[in-house]
């Protein structure tokens, strides 16, 4: 068992990598070789990663691809995409590929507000606390001036604080339910900067205040956070064509869209079909949001949250066939960025930024939602037609050869093999044995 190690965070990178030698990597003699191959020659770009997070030992590379031709409000764009998924950007670059000559992707942000609770503890009388909470509003609003003074000047800010009683669900439990206008910022850190300025002027009020001394029942603050469910900063994307647009050498349009409808149907009731459904939108939202240096795990919650809104998990896209027109939709929160974090660190992601043409938060918003109802499409598409395997297993086939460690003449010749041949781990397995022998 590996002792616990003390101060690990003051060491150097090189002494942390030591330890880790030492420790974790007893049996594995390449360990240090292969860290220290995914170092940047660059060494003041090395320590800005270095200096992303704590206890920095190397780079972990995952694939930035683009995924070009999407038509997105009458712009065509170009999106960076990383991901670790084989198939999604080649599935995304499809759909775009699919809806560009039918008038492409509309998007429309509905509402950019984000919120954030400080939760109170109070076990005296509700109408105290109210009366409270009215007195000192106005002084808790005031000691986030500072704070906000620039978010201000930009047209942002705190936008209302309101004293909500949670005591059915929990005794004793109230909330300063606080919203925000954040801009082009995700505004994580401006948010939570505010919300604890505001629960320490409550404390500090609430102790000054005499109804609450008479009788020694103080609220007290529990905890000051954002809250990642946004179901007020919600972006709408669409795509919509007449049926007969839809068909393809393989399918009839109407027969398609009969089938594609049918599908969304029952991801909309049964949770177990939603949560996959939903993940193949998030395959293509996800891969956005880390391309552009934004919080995936942030917009995860948010959207998940948001499908389970009304009591049950569902799909976040919808779809219908109306007087001969297919339309499919997607409704989808996202706290997304555009300065701040990030996004004006990162090279990558400056490049990324770049290539989207500069959006705003809200162009942002509309190029995610748009990028995760295309993902979304390719997969059912797939699903009601010839199965995802066959497009998921040729996009995997250079791994399975990589992880076999094939030649380039080995690699080309599986390549030519299978291009009308089943794909499995063992049939590439057997084939490339086959051609060593
Ligand atoms: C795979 O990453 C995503 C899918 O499973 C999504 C879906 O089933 O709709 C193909």
């Amino acid at each position: 068992m590996v002792a616990p190690v003390l101060g690990f965070s003051k060491k150097t990178k090189d002494q942390k990598i030591q330890w880790l030698a030492e420790t974790c990597f007893v049996e594995e003699p390449l360990a240090v070789e292969v860290l220290k191959k995914y170092w940047n020659s660059d060494s003041k770009l090395q320590g800005l990663h270095d200096d992303f997070i704590e206890n920095t030992i190397s780079n972990y590379y995952l694939p930035l691809g683009v995924a070009p031709n999407f038509l997105i409000n009458n712009s065509l764009l170009t999106l960076p995409m990383v991901t670790e998924e084989s198939s999604v950007v080649a599935a995304a670059s499809n759909a775009a590929k699919f809806w560009l000559d039918k008038g492409g992707f509309t998007a429309k942000v509905i509402s950019t507000q984000k919120n954030g609770q400080i939760h109170i503890d109070f076990f005296g009388l509700e109408s105290k606390l109210q009366s409270f909470f009215s007195e000192v509003k106005h002084k808790l609003v005031q000691s986030i001036d500072a704070l906000q003074k620039n978010m201000q000047k930009r047209g942002g800010g705190l936008t209302d604080i309101s004293l909500v009683n949670s005591t059915n669900s929990l005794e004793g439990y109230y909330q300063l339910h606080c919203t925000f206008e954040t801009l082009d910022a995700m505004g994580a850190n401006f948010i939570n900067s505010c919300l604890e300025k505001i629960a320490k002027t409550f404390e500090v009020e609430a102790h000054d205040y005499v109804p609450f001394k008479n009788d020694t029942t103080f609220p007290e603050v529990v905890l000051s956070i954002l809250s990642n469910a946004v179901p007020e900063c919600l972006v709408r994307a669409e795509v919509y064509c007449p049926t007969t647009l839809l068909s393809t050498n393989e399918i009839d349009g109407a027969v398609f869209a009969k089938k594609f409808v049918r599908a969304v149907a029952i991801a909309k009731v049964e949770p177990r079909r939603a949560v996959t459904h939903n993940k193949g939108i998030m395959n293509g939202v996800d891969a956005l949001v880390l391309a552009t240096g934004n919080d995936f795990r942030a917009v995860e919650a948010g959207a998940h949250s948001y499908a389970c809104k009304d009591g049950k998990y569902t799909s976040l896209t919808d779809a219908k066939v109306e007087n001969g027109i297919f339309s499919f939709w997607i409704e989808i929160p996202l706290a997304l960025g555009t300065v701040g974090g990030l996004t004006g660190l990162h090279p990558l992601v400056k490049l990324a930024f770049s290539m989207l043409q500069k959006p705003n938060a809200k162009e942002l918003m509309e190029i995610v939602a748009v990028a995760g109802l295309a993902q979304n499409f390719a997969a059912v598409k797939s699903l009601v037609t010839t199965g995802i395997q066959k497009g998921h297993m040729k996009m995997h086939l250079m791994n399975i050869l990589n992880q076999l460690e094939t030649s380039k003449t080995e690699k080309d010749q599986a390549l030519a093999y299978f291009t009308n041949e089943t794909i499995t781990h063992s049939s590439v397995l057997s084939f490339i044995e086959q051609l060593r022998s």
